[in-house]
């Protein structure tokens, strides 16, 4: 029997192996088969890697310890995101696939945001919806020919307009292409995001 990855996931092989594969990283208090769907929606035919976060909140599954609402435990946020991204190598080397495309909401967006400052190698690129920066500052690495996705909620209560410029403007300074969409829209998603992912996966 194949020893166990360090994270509980789901991986869904697609009907074209070789199409990018999406990195798929719930919010809080979800877990591997919440963004399955959406993932199939944006990227019919991807293979679908879907790991569940192993900090519990509460009970609630998360990527990261927050110490409140928006505030977040830095030095947890760089352990973590090492520990996925070296998730996301051994999962690449199980299944034979190539690095991913991150699909991250909320939580799982924010962590995704930190794996491509902090380990720039681990993903092709990434969807962020609903993000905000995880870390106030972060050595430069290199992303140049990296594009990165951020769809944010004009009246999102959890995430700041801020925080998501903040986020754009580190991932910008590293080289990476960002596209940073305001929907008029809170910190739920909508059809509108799933038409900006799947019209920005279109190669
Ligand atoms: C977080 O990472 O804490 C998010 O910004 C908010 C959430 O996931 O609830």
């Amino acid at each position: 029997m194949a020893e166990a990855l360090s994270h509980i996931h789901r991986f869904e092989e697609g009907a074209e192996p070789d199409a990018a594969p999406l990195l798929l990283l719930h919010g809080t208090g979800g877990d591997e088969n919440d963004l399955v769907p959406l993932g199939r929606t944006v990227a019919p035919h991807a293979p679908l890697l879907s790991p569940r976060g192993k900090v519990l909140e509460n009970g609630m599954p998360r990527f990261f310890r927050r110490l409140a609402e928006g505030v977040f435990d830095e030095d947890d946020v760089r352990r973590r995101a090492n520990e996925l991204a070296d998730f996301i190598g051994a999962a690449r080397e199980r299944y034979g696939i190539a690095p991913p495309i991150a699909l991250g909401y909320s939580n799982g967006a924010n962590i995704a945001a930190a794996v491509m400052l902090l380990r720039p190698e681990a993903l092709a690129g990434a969807i962020l919806l609903r993000a905000t920066a995880p870390l106030s500052q972060t050595a430069p690495v290199n992303l140049t020919g990296k594009r990165v996705l951020i769809v944010s909620g004009a009246s999102d209560p959890i995430i700041s307009p801020e925080g998501a410029a903040r986020l754009a403007a580190l991932l910008q300074r590293d080289g990476t292409n960002v596209e940073h969409r305001t929907l008029p829209l809170g910190h739920e998603l909508s059809q509108a995001d799933i038409a900006l992912a799947r019209t920005w996966l279109q190669p």
